[in-house]
């Protein structure tokens, strides 16, 4: 198991260009089941989870190349009807994803309950519920799930929750197939977009891209294409936050901003200083603390738009260093607060109460400790400790971490950071 040993209290400066996204990434993987002609990624992150799902579909025949060192191609001439195995499958959440694409091509599939972060009871309930409102039929033996879908036919689907896995499911799973579905209460998260404008350029229907409502209109067969992986959002307010943290400045090179407005609002309410440049898909934008100091913040986790999950812990590393008090609500998940005990061993003022929400009380002086990680972003919360505190900090377990950022040490050091790998 291999660490990251961080110095802290370097400020950190520069420009720098984040990976593709992962939760992007991970589902166009899932979405070459559906075809026999190459798929092309652009931008894909170089990251441990997108190894295991390349592992996931080469099960169903699905070979790969590396073109360069961020350009995918999948090659699904021989893409066969598989069962995921289980110790896969385990690994990550994003492998119930395959099970839209098989049903949609196959008919059937048979999987174990997924894996992933352990970051609360993530249950499946939505996706079961939205497959059997297409038809299919569901059991449960051995530990997996048998799905069969025996007949297609037009379905209305209404989603528990605005799930992002279930709508990338249910889409995935009706792309093909000449039945018209119309998705209602559809997670809207920029990475379903981008799965959207590749399955739009493998030649699928669908209306209503970045809605609350999909209307799909399978389609006989779909071809091959390419597509370039949207810059993640998550590691652009990491590697902010990673600058704002140790006072320092950093500009992220290729950004799409309007993806991050949300956190552009909160940010701005702490008294950052935001500013942007240039348009489109590779816009600037730089973060710096204003001359009044970081204000605390109150933010509770949302479904997109609102204030995301995933930087829920970055955030409140952060606001250890606000004068004040912040609150954080974690709405979406019961266990995403496993890095708090962490963060108090370098000094942190932080009471939970109960699963859902912590205090934070700042400013405080951190320093370095022996820490350990559970799962990606209480990773990143604790690499954005180290960099802050005095002294020296390991973190155990940063496999965890390489899940989900592209050589995140490499990018801080980069930007000036003591950070190495041991
Ligand atoms: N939920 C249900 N039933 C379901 C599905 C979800 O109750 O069948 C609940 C969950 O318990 C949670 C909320 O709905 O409260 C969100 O669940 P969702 O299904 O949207 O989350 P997910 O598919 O498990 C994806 C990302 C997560 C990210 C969430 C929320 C992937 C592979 N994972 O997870 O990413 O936190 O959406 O935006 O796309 C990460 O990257 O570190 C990560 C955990």
């Amino acid at each position: 198991m291999s660490q990251f040993r961080i110095r802290g209290g370097r400020s950190l400066q520069g420009a720098i260009a984040v990976s593709g996204a992962k939760n992007a990434a991970l589902k166009m993987i899932a979405a070459s089941i559906l075809t026999t002609k190459p798929i092309t990624l652009k931008n894909t992150p170089r990251i441990i989870d997108v190894e295991v799902m390349l592992q996931l579909v080469a099960e169903f025949g699905i070979t790969h190349q590396w073109l360069d060192e961020h350009t995918l191609t999948l090659d699904s001439s021989l893409c066969q009807p598989t069962n995921p195995t289980d110790s896969l499958a385990r690994k990550l959440r994003a492998s119930f994803v395959l099970v839209g694409p098989a049903l949609g091509r196959f008919g059937k599939i048979s999987v174990p309950f997924p894996g992933g972060d352990k970051i609360g009871l993530r249950p499946i309930d939505t996706h079961l519920h939205a497959f059997r409102q297409l038809g299919v039929d569901i059991s449960q033996a051995g530990g997996r799930y048998e799905m069969h879908w025996p007949k297609r036919m037009d379905a209305d689907v209404y989603l528990l929750e605005p799930s992002v896995t279930a709508t990338e499911n249910i889409l995935l799973a009706t792309v093909l197939g000449q039945a018209k579905t119309t998705i209602y209460g559809a997670a809207t998260e920029p990475e379903i977009g981008n799965l959207i404008d590749l399955l739009l350029t493998l030649g699928a229907h669908v209306n209503g891209k970045d809605t609350a409502t999909l209307e799909i209109i399978g389609q006989r067969t779909l071809t091959g294409g390419e597509v370039e992986i949207i810059p993640d959002r998550i590691e652009i307010g990491t590697m902010l936050m990673a600058g704002l943290i140790t006072r320092g400045e950093i500009t992220i090179t290729n950004a799409i901003v309007g993806q991050s407005n949300y956190l552009v609002a909160r940010f701005q309410t702490m008294g950052i200083n935001i500013e942007i440049e240039g348009r489109g898909r590779r816009q600037a934008i730089t973060a710096t603390r204003s001359a009044s100091g970081l204000k605390p913040v109150t933010v509770d986790t949302r479904p997109y738009p609102g204030f995301y999950t995933d930087l829920q812990s970055p955030m409140a590393a952060l606001a250890t260093q606000a004068t004040g008090r912040s609150v954080i609500f974690e709405t979406m998940y019961e266990g995403r607060f496993a890095y708090v005990p962490e963060l108090q061993k370098m000094g942190a003022q932080i009471s939970v109460d109960g699963s859902h929400k912590i205090i934070i009380d700042g400013p405080t002086p951190l320093t370095g400790a022996q820490v350990l990680t559970s799962d990606i972003r209480a990773g990143a919360a604790l690499v954005l400790a180290g960099l802050a505190a005095t002294g020296e900090t390991v973190i155990d377990n940063i496999e965890l971490i390489d899940r989900g950022y592209e050589r995140l040490d490499k990018k801080l050091q980069s930007l000036g950071a003591y950070i190495e790998r041991i």
